[in-house]
């Protein structure tokens, strides 16, 4: 193949654009939340390997914590397993858990490990289970009752938030180059599952590797105001107001919180992005422009 020299320029100026990233970046920990609903197609999925693969290969080292809310609607549908949501969560009864931990720790988890694979990484794919990543304890869900103000809680199943992590498993893994990759799974005392929303592991354990970044891949472009523009950055106060305001809702809640306890745990930078746009990942990372959301400490 032969480059005219437009194109060779091009090539020198990004490849020069990246250095003092790699320089800056080299040898930290980089926590990827790959959000279910950015694993669109086969070429997005790939793209995102490659990705993930070059940062290893540059010395950053990533870990890559993934969710699955379509690919678990989907085989729910196919079997003909009715859920309903409370406050944007699935009640998650045993019949419904047995089936997320097939999709997250089975399906989703090993078709990332054999994407990054492919592409010639060294992926190890785990759930919260493995190495006691992750002790889970059951999340009740209040909200106010239908005569009193009495708040009403609401008991939605096997849904939990993380007690505790032990972060050894990922620092083993890492040393010995692998690229671990996390289903959002975690054991509760007595060993009972629990589905944990990925955003809200991620975020505990960028804290607990004292990683230098979180990135949040999803399906926007990053956090949109009130009338759909992107903010490309954000302060924690005025991401709290955002809260407040109900402008970020849903999906958006647990990323603008972990963010937030993220920030204040000592995780330097976060920033949520669309997993949708090819190479988001090495756009964010190695170029002047930056892309999607980004939230910062209050000065
Ligand atoms: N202010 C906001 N800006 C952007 N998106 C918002 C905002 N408020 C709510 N959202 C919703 O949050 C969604 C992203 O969260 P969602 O949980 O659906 O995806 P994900 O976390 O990437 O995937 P998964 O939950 O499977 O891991 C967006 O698609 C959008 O509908
Ligand atoms: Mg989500």
């Amino acid at each position: 193949m032969t480059i005219s020299n437009k194109q060779a320029s091009n090539i020198a100026a990004v490849l020069t654009e990246a250095l003092p990233y790699i320089r800056q970046f080299h040898g930290t920990t980089l926590v990827v939340k790959y959000g279910g609903n950015a694993m669109v197609d086969e070429t997005l999925k790939n793209t995102f390997a490659r990705d993930i693969v070059l940062l290893k290969l540059v010395g950053i080292n990533p870990i890559v914590v993934h969710g699955g809310g379509p690919q678990i609607g989907n085989l729910l549908e196919r079997l003909n397993i009715q859920t309903r949501f409370v406050g944007g969560m699935r009640v998650t009864d045993g019949e419904t858990m047995d089936v997320v931990e097939m999709v997250l720790g089975g399906l989703v988890n090993q078709d990332i490990v054999s994407i990054i694979n492919a592409n010639g990484g060294r992926a190890v794919g785990i759930t919260g289970k493995d190495g006691d990543l992750i002790r889970a304890e059951k999340l009740n869900l209040s909200q106010p009752g239908p005569e009193t103000d009495v708040p009403e809680i609401i008991d939605i199943g096997h849904v939990g938030a993380v007690a505790e992590v032990n972060p050894e498993i990922l620092r083993t893994l890492v040393q010995e180059n692998f690229i671990p990759v996390i289903a959002p799974i975690g054991a509760g005392p007595d060993g009972t599952s629990y589905n944990i929303n990925a955003d809200l592991v991620a975020g505990r354990i960028a804290e607990e590797v004292s990683a230098e970044k979180l990135i949040l891949l999803t399906n926007t472009a990053g956090i949109l105001d009130e009338s759909g523009v992107t903010l490309p950055t954000l302060s924690a106060n005025e991401a709290r107001a955002l809260v407040k305001s109900g402008v970020i809702s849903e999906g958006m809640l647990p990323k603008t919180h972990c963010a937030l306890s993220a920030l204040a745990n000592g995780v330097s930078s976060v920033q949520i992005l669309d997993g949708t746009a090819p190479h988001a990942l090495l756009l964010e990372i190695f170029t002047d422009a930056g892309i999607g959301t980004k939230i910062t400490n209050d000065e």
